[in-house]
């Protein structure tokens, strides 16, 4: 039986987010330059996608670049900036045929115009897409996200869109970029290291989290169905007891 088959269709996670870390250090281990290991990152990525589509999995949000990331030297940000273009525009035809629908969290403006027009066209071409949503955080951090989110209130208050008794949990998620998505169910983290990084805090308030040794261009979709396989293993209380998940499910 192959790890797909093991998977409960009827407990498959929603929404997968994952923090993509390790390529510098796979690289390095290979004597190549990081550049390198960030072009197997994007193999891995088309890895995953598939295979998350054909889990069943509704929205895959991957960490392509953080805010923290334009701190880098300048020559990694371009070679960066530059497979990003590169790639969107390589995959997009083969997205759209396999129904991947493309959007995009984080900081837009600061994005170089190249990488902008790749992106606008890659998502107007992929709109139509149904078979499973992928979330490109690029230029993201979560605490940049909510603090546009508190100036956007504010201002809609001061205009009289918005009164502060009509802030509640839900219409604060709507000024987060994730609008419309729902929450992730479970975060991957590849790497070895075992932090959040500014990602999608409020959003991963009650995912399961799930870390890994493996540098993210040998996750493969093996890797992807193990951290599945255990997700649908763990009891999701959302701050319940045991007894009343228990009870609830009969
Ligand atoms: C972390 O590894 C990875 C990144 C900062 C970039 C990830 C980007 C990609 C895989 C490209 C994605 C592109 C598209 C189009 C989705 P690291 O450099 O921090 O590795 P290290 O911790 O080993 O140094």
């Amino acid at each position: 039986m192959s790890l797909l088959e093991k998977i409960n269709n009827n407990k498959t996670p929603s929404h997968i987010a994952i923090i993509m870390d390790g390529n510098g250090r796979w690289a390095k281990q290979r004597g190549k330059d990081r550049a390198y290991g960030h072009q197997e990152g994007v193999v891995a990525v088309r890895r995953v996608v598939e295979a998350a589509a054909k889990a069943d999995v509704d929205f895959l949000t991957v960490y392509a670049f953080s805010t923290e990331n334009w701190n880098r030297p300048d020559e990694e940000v371009d070679a960066l900036m530059e497979l990003m273009v590169y790639s969107i525009v390589k995959e997009t035809p083969d997205l759209i045929k396999q129904g991947v629908r493309l959007a995009l969290i984080g900081d837009y403006n600061r994005l170089p115009l190249k990488a902008k027009d790749a992106l606008d066209k890659s998502l107007k071409e992929t709109a139509n897409g149904t078979k499973i949503t992928l979330i490109l955080a690029l230029s993201y951090s979560s605490k940049w996200e909510i603090t546009e989110a508190l100036k956007q209130i504010t201002h809609d208050i001061k205009e009289k869109q918005l009164t502060s008794e009509e802030i509640n949990e839900e219409t604060f998620s709507n000024y987060l970029s994730t609008k419309g998505i729902p929450d992730p169910d479970l975060l991957i983290r590849t790497g070895g290291e075992k932090r959040i990084s500014n990602f999608l805090l409020w959003q991963l308030a009650y995912a399961e989290l799930y870390f890994t040794d493996t540098y993210w261009p040998d996750f493969d979709k093996e890797h992807l169905y193990k951290a599945i396989l255990d997700f649908q293993c763990r009891e999701r209380r959302f701050g319940k007891t045991s007894e009343q998940i228990k009870k609830e499910k009969l």
